[in-house]
């Protein structure tokens, strides 16, 4: 009895000498808001100069009031050591750590306290905040990194580690941030997939202990697990309601995201590169910079969260992200690796027919002792295919000029098939264990890219082609294959280092590429989207979502892709994949960079009559799809009919996608679909368009609403199994 009262009391006890211990440090806190326009993130040191983040959410209207929230947690527990900013291992942190490290003398165990920050403002739009952490036992020290975008609501965050102790420093574990959300619940909206079946959401409640997402892939990372995610606070958010955070780490190598439920209810969302296999051996001065992890923030759903951070991409990561892009006809679908001069002639004089703008020639133009006429053979010798091209890429690329078209190319830099001339020249270039069998996956390896030798070859396969092309259009960079059999000849003894060094090396080429080629339109393949994030994202213009291009699956996986990426990113193409119409085809692949990979030659008359109106469209609505805000109207998900909305800058042009995903008896639109987006005040004329030649459409014609009426009230696209996709053009009406 007795031993029970004092469990009770005990708690009481210590939340009174905690309260006292936050009461006499109040004069030294340091308090630093990190704000955006609509949001804060809050970090405080308490008595012992530990930097806390004691808020996330909405921005508060009285900023002096930060400071005072940590008074109104009463939580009896060890709840103070668990709020860190970046939590150390082995002191007295005791949650799953931001960092760990062995130092140099072995000891295990460290400890950061807050030293300095500082603001500094780079233009009206963006700030960069660092604080200055360091070990009051060692030499060791870590600079957070808080760099906002307060007009899009986005922040930035990212660490760089340091030391000067004598010797080696091990990181054990090095995660780019850390985040502590506060909410009576959380809910994790995470991504699974596989080839052809990317962006698989999952939505569930968080329970206590730790939920991770990983992979540890080491190329083609997405593949299994994306590394972008949606944590929902108090109750699962909406498109239009609840709090919501969106993440994604910058980095296109192995990640791994924690989200820890821990004793007092707090949610702890750790972020980084995985540090399974890959502790780090840090030399004294050296610094180790994490890539960033990017989040945004909204009270008023995903949809507002998304287009935040679609907004910040166009604006601030992508190449070219508020510029124009290129229409293209591809021939990966029909002729595989099967073609030769003749053929691709004929493709092009296709394309001109086609009326887009690009010729793209995918695998299988190169390697001659080794022929790449299926995926077996001719990855890293990328000469021309003698037999297939014996006038080489330069008179394909005046073999378009003179149809009027450009023209685009594929290359996979990163691989090599066993059977190459490359693979036998240069064994050790390759990513392979010495003393085990080799893996493949889809019949390859991957190059050494931590070898500068290997970053200069591959470098060098872009660069030849610009420098012998210079009028070659664009570049599809595919990456095939995972890293199995982790082992590098170059790295001798660090072999830990590899998975990290890899991306840092692939960084490194793209970095050059773009220094040399800083516009030219590159799309970022991975076997379809096994490598769609950010941190790649920087270097190029567009990313190839899937290889899955059944365009009813599309809708789903392209709606997905949407929350974390704008439009103008997604290659989408109309191939023959799946039983829908051209039209329905054509409609889907609109919701982004349209392109197509189909035989031209087999479009009827109408099929073509079609293609050329639709394309028409495009040019006239593709500012509002590429550049102009989304809005998710309907989900595939659980309607009869998917609705996705584009609405220019101005409110003045907006185009409205339906797609009929359920086609079974009697399924379609019976009731009307509000429209988002619009100016109450302004009124839209509204016109059915992509229509097929000899069918009518059944809205109406002459309609003209406000932007009122359409966004209470809202429009019946009419979607049913006999218009199973509507596409309906608005246009204010001065
Ligand atoms: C995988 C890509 O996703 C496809 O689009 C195509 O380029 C093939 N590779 C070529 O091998």
């Amino acid at each position: 009895m007795r031993r029970t009262q004092k469990k009770l009391i005990m708690p009481v006890c210590l939340t009174m000498a905690s309260m006292l211990a936050a009461a006499t440090s109040y004069a030294q806190t340091v308090t630093i808001p990190v704000e955006t326009q609509n949001n804060a993130l809050v970090l405080q040191t308490d008595g012992e100069k530990n930097l806390k983040m004691v808020y996330f959410g909405h921005k508060l209207g009285n900023a002096g009031e930060y400071q005072s929230i940590l008074s109104q947690y009463k939580q009896a527990d060890d709840s103070g050591v668990l709020n860190d900013a970046y939590m150390p291992s082995g002191s007295a942190s005791l949650a799953e750590p931001a960092i760990t490290v062995t130092h140099a003398d072995g000891n295990k165990s460290l400890n950061l306290v807050y030293v300095s920050h500082n603001v500094t403002k780079i233009d009206d739009d963006i700030s960069l905040l660092t604080v200055n952490l360091k070990d009051p036992a060692y030499p060791f020290e870590v600079t957070l990194y808080y760099k906002t975008y307060f007009k899009e609501d986005v922040t930035e965050q990212w660490s760089v580690i340091k030391h000067n102790e004598k010797g080696l420093v091990t990181l054990n574990k090095f995660a780019s941030a850390n985040l502590n959300l506060k909410g009576s619940g959380f809910w994790l909206k995470q991504y699974h997939g596989n080839w052809a079946m990317e962006m698989q959401p999952e939505e569930a409640k968080l329970t206590h202990g730790i939920k991770t997402i990983d992979s540890k892939l080491g190329t083609r990372a997405n593949l299994y697990e994306h590394s972008m995610f949606m944590v929902s606070m108090d109750q699962p958010a909406t498109e239009d309601e609840g709090k919501v955070m969106l993440g994604a780490l910058e980095w296109s190598g192995n990640f791994k995201i924690d989200l820890e439920l821990d004793v007092s209810n707090n949610l702890r969302v750790i972020a980084g590169i995985n540090n399974s296999a890959s502790e780090y051996h840090l030399k004294p001065a050296e610094d180790f910079t994490t890539p960033a992890f990017v989040y945004t923030y909204s009270d008023h759903g995903k949809g507002d969260a998304s287009r935040k951070l679609q907004r910040w991409a166009r604006k601030y990561k992508i190449v070219n992200g508020e510029g124009d892009r290129l229409t293209l006809l591809n021939n990966w679908e029909t002729t595989y690796f099967d073609f030769n001069e003749a053929k691709l002639a004929d493709l092009m004089k296709d394309t001109k027919k086609l009326g887009v703008d690009m010729f793209l020639l995918d695998d299988g133009w190169f390697g001659n002792s080794h022929p790449r006429n299926g995926d077996h053979a001719g990855l890293g010798d990328w000469q021309e295919n003698k037999q297939k091209l014996p006038n080489g890429i330069s008179s394909l690329v005046k073999e378009a000029t003179n149809n009027g078209v450009k023209f685009g190319i594929w290359i996979e830099p990163e691989m090599v098939n066993p059977a190459s001339d490359l693979y036998v020249k240069h064994p050790d270039w390759v990513i392979k264990q010495p003393n085990r069998p080799e893996k493949y996956f889809r019949n390859q390896l991957v190059l050494d890219l931590t070898n500068p030798q290997v970053q200069d070859f591959v470098y060098g396969v872009v660069d030849n082609l610009f420098t012998k092309n210079p009028t070659l259009a664009y570049i599809k960079w595919d990456c095939n294959a995972v890293i199995y059999n982790a082992y590098s000849a170059y790295l001798k003894k660090d072999q830990s280092h590899l998975y990290v060094d890899y991306v840092r090396g692939l960084y490194k080429v793209l970095e050059r590429v773009r220094a040399k080629y800083p516009k030219v339109p590159l799309m970022l393949c991975s076997g379809g989207g096994g490598r769609v994030d950010y941190g790649a994202l920087k270097y190029f213009t567009e990313f190839w979502p899937s290889d899955n291009t059944e365009p009813l699956e599309r809708v789903f996986i392209q709606w997905e892709y949407s929350f974390f990426y704008p439009a103008i990113t997604s290659s989408n193409h109309v191939t023959d994949w799946g039983k829908q119409p051209l039209k329905f085809r054509t409609d889907v692949a609109m919701m982004g960079k349209l392109g197509f990979d189909i035989v031209v030659g087999r479009l009827s008359e109408n099929d073509l009559a079609y293609v050329h109106g639709a394309l028409k469209s495009y040019d006239y609505l593709k500012d509002a799809i590429w550049h102009g805000d989304q809005y998710r109207l309907q989900s595939p998900w659980d309607n009869d009919a998917a609705s996705i909305m584009y609405v220019n800058d101005g409110k003045s042009k907006a185009v409205m996608f339906n797609y009929l995903v359920n086609n079974r008896y009697g399924a379609g639109t019976k009731v009307p679909i509000r429209l988002k987006g619009l100016d109450p005040q302004k009124k839209y004329s509204l016109k059915e368009i992509n229509l097929y030649p000899g069918s009518n459409s059944s809205i109406g014609n002459d309609l003209t609403f406000t932007g009122d009426f359409l966004m209470t009230v809202g429009i019946n696209p009419d979607v049913n199994s006999g218009r199973a996709s509507v596409v309906i053009e608005l246009d204010e009406v001065k």
